[in-house]
Order: C-alpha cells, then structure tokens, then sequence
C-alpha cells in the first residue's frame, strides 16, 4: 500500500508524520471488533501492536517481526514446560533462537 495510507508526508501532529495516533491508525483500516473480545491479550489492549508487528515489512507471515513461536516466548518465557503439541511448533527454529532477551 502507498505510504500515504498511514504518513501525511508534509507535516502532523504525530511522531513519525503519522496521519492518527498509532492505535487509532490501525482501526482506521482494520475492523475494531476483531480485538474486543472479553478476554483482551494486554500488548493488544494497551495498542501495543508493535510488540508484534512491523508497519512495513517483514519476512516473516502476518507482519510479524519474528516467527510466531519466537515471538510469544518473548514475552512468555517459561511457556513451553508443558510441551502441548502446538507449542512445539516449529520445534528447531524456536530452539535455535532461544530467549536470550
Ligand atoms: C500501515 C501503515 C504504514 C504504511 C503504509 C507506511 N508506514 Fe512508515 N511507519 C508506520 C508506523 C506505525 C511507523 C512508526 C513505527 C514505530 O514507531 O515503531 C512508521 C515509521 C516510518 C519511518 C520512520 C523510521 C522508522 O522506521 O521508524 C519512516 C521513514 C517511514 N515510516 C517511511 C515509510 C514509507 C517510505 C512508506 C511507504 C513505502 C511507509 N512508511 C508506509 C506506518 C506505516
Ligand atoms: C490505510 C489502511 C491501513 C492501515 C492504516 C493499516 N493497515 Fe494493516 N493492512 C491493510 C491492508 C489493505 C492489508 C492487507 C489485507 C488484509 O489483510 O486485511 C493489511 C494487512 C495487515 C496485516 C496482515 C498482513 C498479512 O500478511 O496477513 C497486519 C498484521 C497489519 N495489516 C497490521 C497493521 C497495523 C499494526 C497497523 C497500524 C500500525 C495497520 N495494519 C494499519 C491496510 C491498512
Ligand atoms: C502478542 C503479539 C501480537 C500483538 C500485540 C498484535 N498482534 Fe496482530 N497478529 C499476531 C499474530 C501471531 C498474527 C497471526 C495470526 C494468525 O495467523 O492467525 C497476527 C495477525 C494480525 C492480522 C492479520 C490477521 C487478522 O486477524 O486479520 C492483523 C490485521 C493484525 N494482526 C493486526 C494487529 C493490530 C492492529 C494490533 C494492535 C491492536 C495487533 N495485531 C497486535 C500477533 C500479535
Ligand atoms: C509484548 C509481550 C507479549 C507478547 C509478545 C506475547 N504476550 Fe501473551 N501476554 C502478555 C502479558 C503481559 C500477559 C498477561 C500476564 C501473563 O499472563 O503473563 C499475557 C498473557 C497471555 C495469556 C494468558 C491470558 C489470560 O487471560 O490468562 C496467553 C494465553 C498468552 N499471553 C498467549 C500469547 C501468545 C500465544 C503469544 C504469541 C502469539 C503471546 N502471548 C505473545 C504479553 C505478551
């Protein structure tokens, strides 16, 4: 998508030229509903989307800034104790990164 979709490329009131503050940014394009379930994952509820995703590009699915396992032992460190079988996916490449901070 064109650079305008999220930066006014003369001036803004935002960091980085941003056309909204960064939450509302991403609800302008992307429906709201999706992330108010009851339960909301706290870097979500606190518009954290860049935990998670790059803006731009990256090479991993969805955006994401690391592979999907990778990137929830991030935060969640001591997760895979229990071994049920999705956690272990990709077994190698999550091993191989470690959590090393
Ligand atoms: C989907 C929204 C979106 C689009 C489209 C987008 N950007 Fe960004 N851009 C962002 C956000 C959000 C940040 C701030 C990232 C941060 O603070 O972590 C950013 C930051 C930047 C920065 C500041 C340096 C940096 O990486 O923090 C530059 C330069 C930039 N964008 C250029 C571009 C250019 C050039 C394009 C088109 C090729 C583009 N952006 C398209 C959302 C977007
Ligand atoms: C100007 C419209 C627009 C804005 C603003 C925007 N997006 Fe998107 N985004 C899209 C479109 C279009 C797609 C591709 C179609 C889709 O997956 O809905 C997309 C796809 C994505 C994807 C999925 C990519 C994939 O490979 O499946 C992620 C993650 C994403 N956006 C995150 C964000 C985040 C985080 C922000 C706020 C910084 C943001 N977007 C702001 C339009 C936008
Ligand atoms: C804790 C990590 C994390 C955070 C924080 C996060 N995401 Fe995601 N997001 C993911 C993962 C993982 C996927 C891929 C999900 C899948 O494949 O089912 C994804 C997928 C997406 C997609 C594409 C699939 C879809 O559901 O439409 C969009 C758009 C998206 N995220 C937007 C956002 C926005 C906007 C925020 C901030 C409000 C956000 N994400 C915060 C991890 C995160
Ligand atoms: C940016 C940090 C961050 C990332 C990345 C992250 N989480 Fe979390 N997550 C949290 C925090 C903070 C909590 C609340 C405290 C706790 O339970 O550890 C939480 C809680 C949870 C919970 C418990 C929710 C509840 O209500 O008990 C689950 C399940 C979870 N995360 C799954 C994931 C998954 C799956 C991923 C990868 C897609 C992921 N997290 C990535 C920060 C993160």
């Amino acid at each position: 998508m064109g650079c305008t979709g999220c930066h006014d490329p003369h001036s803004s009131k935002n960091a980085k030229l941003l056309k909204t503050k960064l939450l509302a940014l991403c609800f302008s394009c992307h429906d709201k509903t999706g992330f108010a379930g009851k339960v909301v994952h706290p870097p979500v509820a606190a518009g954290d989307c860049m935990a998670c995703h790059s803006p731009h590009s990256t090479d991993e699915m969805a955006l994401l800034l690391k592979k999907p396992v990778a990137q929830c032992l991030e935060c969640h460190p001591n997760a895979t104790h229990g071994q049920h079988a999705p956690s272990r996916q990709p077994p190698v490449s999550v091993q191989a990164k470690g959590n090393t901070g």
